[in-house]
């Protein structure tokens, strides 16, 4: 993981050396990637690679599944900064979003034009950019071609299905799980544990590890849902509350307008709407059934690895990863 967080480094800052020598102004984008990045993270799915690579036998003194494993993190910039855009937030890791910072530099200098479409547009071409980037450096490793078009496939029709599912306001709660699978679950934990097999010359242990990464990506999903509406913003360094703001259709929501008929008037912003709704989450239940969720999805997850043909330190080590994501609180 350090030898990841080296790359990433050194991959963005050649990447700005580069542009100051051709044209600072193209700068700017690389820098709001660079921020971003340098601004933490859990550095979940680098994790998740680079263990799916040493549980299916990888070799640790070679390095190819370094930048497999970078390469994620700049595909994960990218579907932060585009969401940030789609879901209005204003706060990324405890500092102002790419599209939040550009747009207010912009009414700051008092340039031309519509600062919020300034703003917007600077972030999707960095977006675009660490897409790219996120290319790059995949394209130097071997055999994952075909993974890491599912992987970035699967992100933004999972992201659509996701913001049209909000638009429907609809309570299906068999959608609204697949939802939270394709649009995170899948290119945070599946997918990367995947990568990693394949780089490992392992393909056989592509179905254990989509059975787990299915359990345990969807129960990482919910535990996020859960931090929206119940978390602390100082701790989590995004908003609180947005979710609700933003009509999202996560299982808190679905699960709360199949019991409770009163939760629409909830979602009217008011006087302490979001307190208000918070205590209706916990009153009727709602909060307990997702976190029982949470813990058959982790139990399910964990149980799939019995049945894997993996060492006996990596079952433990995966079983721990997964209580890990599935219980933080940031
Ligand atoms: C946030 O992911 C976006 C989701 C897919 C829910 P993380 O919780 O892994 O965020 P960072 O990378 O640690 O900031
Ligand atoms: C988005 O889920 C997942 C991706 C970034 C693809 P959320 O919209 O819930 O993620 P957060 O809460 O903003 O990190
Ligand atoms: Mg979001
Ligand atoms: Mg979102
Ligand atoms: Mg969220």
């Amino acid at each position: 993981m350090e030898l990841v967080e080296e790359q990433l480094h050194e991959f963005l800052r050649a990447e700005r050396e580069r542009w100051s020598a051709e044209q600072p102004r193209g700068c700017d984008l690389v820098t709001a990637i660079a921020e971003l990045v340098a601004a933490g993270g859990k550095r979940i799915r680098p994790a998740f690679c680079v263990s799916g690579y040493l549980a299916a036998g990888g070799d640790p003194d070679d390095h190819r599944v370094v930048p497999a494993a970078a390469a994620l993190e700049l595909l994960h910039a990218c579907a932060l900064i585009h969401d940030d855009i789609m879901d209005g937030a204003a706060q990324r890791r405890g500092a102002p979003t790419v599209h939040h910072r550009h747009s207010a530099l912009h009414r700051r200098l008092g340039r031309r034009g519509d600062h919020v479409r300034y703003g917007e547009s600077v972030a999707i071409l960095a977006g675009d950019l660490a897409l790219v980037y996120a290319d790059q450096l995949m394209a130097t490793v071997p055999r994952v071609e075909a993974v890491w078009a599912q992987l970035r496939s699967e992100l933004i029709v999972g992201q659509f299905a996701d913001v049209l599912a909000a638009a429907d306001f609809s309570a299906d709660l068999e959608t609204v799980r697949w939802v939270a699978v394709a649009k995170s679950g899948r290119y945070t934990i599946h997918r990367p544990l995947q990568l990693g097999a394949t780089i490992a010359g392992r393909p056989d242990l592509a179905a254990a590890f989509e059975a787990y990464g299915t359990a345990v990506g969807e129960a990482f999903q919910l535990r996020d849902d859960l931090m929206d509406a119940f978390g602390d913003a100082a701790v989590t360094g995004k908003p609180d509350g947005l979710d609700f703001e933003r009509h999202k259709m996560t299982l808190l929501l679905g699960l709360a307008m199949q019991r409770d008929p009163g939760i629409h008037d909830l979602l009217t912003p008011g006087p302490d709407s979001a307190g208000r709704l918070r205590r209706r989450l916990e009153e009727t239940g709602v909060r307990r059934t997702v976190e029982q969720h949470i813990d058959q999805l982790v139990e399910q997850g964990c149980r799939t690895l019995a049945d894997a043909p993996l060492a006996a330190a990596w079952h433990e080590e995966l079983t721990a990863m997964a209580h890990r994501v599935a219980y933080r609180d940031r």
